[in-house]
């Protein structure tokens, strides 16, 4: 590097990807279909591991962390997740049962956020997530470690760049069985006066 950091990440481009046409208005009453077609629009663009995203927890003294896993299933139930109780991630879970997730596909300019209360999934369910592993994969992990974690969504948000920054942001909030939706682009933030509610 011959700049100091600063300049040399300053010089980086960002941004670059192509995004979708998008019509805030008119997206599915239910985030869970959103993310669907994200996802699959994601892959579709070329994105090599769509369902690759970053989990953030607390650790007991409040201080966060993050790190990088593969999202298993996703339904109503919520967003799931994998690895072993025993990791920092379990420890974090087992005292703050909450997590944020975030994904971002880079080909589409687009990000989703996905936040709320994590539920350990039952025994059963986690073994058959272990079984559905290969065997190097399976190998060294103890009797019971191996959990199957769903993330139940509060609030998620959908995100979308464009070159002018007239950034597109769809907010889904849980509200009794249903759903408020709102959303904003760029200076034009309409939030309020578009507020829908679903059940
Ligand atoms: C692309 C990718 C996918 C990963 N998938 C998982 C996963 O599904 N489950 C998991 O526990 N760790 C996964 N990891 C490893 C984690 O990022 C992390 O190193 C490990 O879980 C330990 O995290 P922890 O100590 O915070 O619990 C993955 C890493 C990468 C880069």
């Amino acid at each position: 590097m011959d700049m100091t950091p600063a300049a040399w990440l300053r010089a980086r481009p960002a941004l670059t990807g192509s995004a979708p046409a998008l019509h805030p208005g008119s997206v599915p009453d239910e985030p869970l279909a959103l993310f669907l077609n994200w996802i699959t629009t994601a892959a579709e663009a070329g994105v090599a591991e769509p369902h690759a995203a970053t989990l953030a927890t607390v650790d007991v003294d409040g201080v966060p962390d993050a790190r990088t896993l593969i999202l298993k299933d996703v339904d109503e139930r919520g967003w799931a997740f994998a690895g072993t109780r025993s990791s920092a991630k379990g420890r974090q879970l087992a005292a703050h049962p909450a997590a944020a997730l975030n994904f971002w596909w880079q080909p589409v300019l687009r990000a989703v956020r996905v936040r709320g209360p994590v539920r350990e999934a039952s025994s059963d369910e986690s073994a058959a997530d272990l079984a559905a592993r290969s065997a190097a994969a399976r190998a060294g992990v103890a009797d019971g470690d191996w959990v199957l974690w769903r993330i139940v969504p509060s609030r998620i948000e959908f995100w979308q760049g464009a070159t002018d920054r007239r950034h597109t942001r769809i907010v889904y909030t849980r509200h009794g069985d249903g759903w408020l939706r709102s959303w904003s682009e760029g200076e034009d933030a309409r939030k309020g006066a578009n507020e829908e509610e679903s059940a």
